[in-house]
């Protein structure tokens, strides 16, 4: 295993115990995220479910299965890529996640990010697409990429509004499938690690 397997596995472990913010005294488990270690693209939800924090794993309910077969299309399976949300706790009756909840969880968010390197990190929903591209809005961005170093930030809308809404649902299938094709992009391109700030001040352009 490697160091950065082993250091994730371990914030992993010290993420089911946090008490940073009330949610830690109403949730059933925390959902640190599950993926490889080294997986090139990873995706940011926005909190835990009911079903994910009955189990303590993200994206295993109905968005979790529309997600699945997204991956599908474009010929990977979930175990192929890191799957992480902004709130590691369920806020109680799937609230928003409120702003307090988000900086408490954002330290271990920002950790995984650091230890994964992925190529391409996809926000799923407002709240993932607000930490990279403030003031934005979803309707607007979704599916128009922006690469910050050697690193592709894409927005998509969250899987559940297609489950809410049917009429956004073509539009999801469509934003996925030029995942290939950004990984393409970046090949020969070396992996300098955005450093956080640079990349929300370099967003926040966007
Ligand atoms: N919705 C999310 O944003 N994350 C999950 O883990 C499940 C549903």
């Amino acid at each position: 295993m490697s160091e950065a397997a082993k250091e994730l596995e371990a914030l992993n472990r010290q993420i089911t115990t946090c008490q940073r913010c009330p949610l830690g005294q109403m949730r059933t488990r925390a959902v640190p995220g599950e993926g490889p270690a080294d997986a090139q693209i990873m995706f940011i939800g926005e909190a835990p479910g009911f079903h994910e924090d009955r189990q303590g794993r993200p994206f295993v309910g109905a968005a979790g299965k529309f997600l699945e077969e997204l991956l599908a299309s474009i010929g990977l399976k979930r175990e192929d890529v890191y799957i992480a949300n902004v709130i590691k706790c369920r806020p109680p009756g799937n609230r928003d996640p409120q702003p307090d909840e988000i900086a408490a969880c954002r330290p271990y968010l920002d950790k995984q990010i650091d230890l994964i390197q992925p190529r391409i990190i996809i926000t799923l929903g407002r709240f993932s697409m607000a930490r990279y591209f403030p003031g934005a809005t979803i309707s607007r961005i979704h599916g128009q990429p922006k690469r910050v170093g050697g690193r592709i930030y894409y927005p998509m809308l969250h899987p559940a509004a297609a489950l809410h809404q049917p009429h956004w649902r073509p539009l999801i299938e469509e934003d996925i499938k030029r995942i290939p094709e950004l990984l393409k992009e970046l090949e020969g391109v070396e992996m300098e690690a955005p450093k956080a700030e640079e990349t929300y001040e370099q967003l926040s352009l966007f």
